[in-house]
């Protein structure tokens, strides 16, 4: 399964690079605007630090729109992915935009059929938000699952990649499942190595290599 880190903060970025942990990132709006820095500054800086692909969000509603921002996204770098929102506009922006040889993100997927019409459409990648789902009291882990099942029946290519990650739980039942992506919060990222038992085994070996005469 790849590791995605889902942020727009370059420090993040760097830190996850060193750690082997970052195959890819997604960004959307709202996480550009937490940078505080203009949007082109961000992508370039973020399309050149990271090897693998990198989702940056296309904003117009109307497809025509799209398939221009899309245009320009995607002329910024080859790891360049277009996020393009869960609408009937959308689904035609991804068919066209698939013709071009552009890749493509559905984001703001929260339903069985939904990832299913994206993947018709031909998008590389689809997004179920798994977190603002159980926020409201859904079962996010149950709409990956089907997703990969119809998926699965019908041979589709497009990539799934769990977003909206709030938690470790959320990462083991997507590798149990088969994901193709998991996009982290850098937050969750760094309590995946951690378990108790490692850091009271590594205090008791030190002490005990105190006790070895050397
Ligand atoms: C995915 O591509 C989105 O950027 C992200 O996972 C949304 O997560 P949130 O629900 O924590 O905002």
């Amino acid at each position: 399964m790849d590791f995605f880190l889902d942020t727009a903060l370059v420090d993040e970025i760097r830190a996850g690079l060193e750690m082997g942990m970052v195959d890819g990132i997604t960004t959307n709006p709202s996480l550009v605007a937490k940078t505080g820095k203009k949007f082109m500054d961000v992508v370039k800086e973020i399309l050149d630090l990271v090897p693998g692909p990198v989702s940056i969000e296309a904003v117009s509603e109307k497809a025509e729109d799209m398939i221009a921002e899309a245009r320009d996204i995607s002329g910024l770098g080859e790891n360049a992915v277009v996020k393009i929102p869960m609408t009937e506009e959308g689904l035609k922006a991804v068919r066209a935009l698939g013709e071009e040889g552009i890749s493509t993100n559905v984001t703001l997927v929260f339903s069985p059929l939904q990832a299913l019409m994206a993947a018709k459409a031909g998008a590389s990648y689809v997004s179920p938000f798994v977190g603002r789902l159980d926020d409201v009291g859904e079962d996010g882990m149950s709409l990956v699952s089907q997703i990969l099942e119809i998926f699965d029946n019908y041979m589709f290519e497009t990539e799934v990649i769990v977003a909206s990650v709030r938690t470790p739980t959320h990462v083991l039942t997507a590798a149990r499942l088969g994901a193709d992506i998991v996009t982290l919060p850098y937050g969750v990222l760094k309590k995946l190595p951690k378990h108790p038992l490692t850091d009271v085994g590594i205090a008791k070996f030190l002490a005990d290599w105190e006790k070895v005469p050397k």
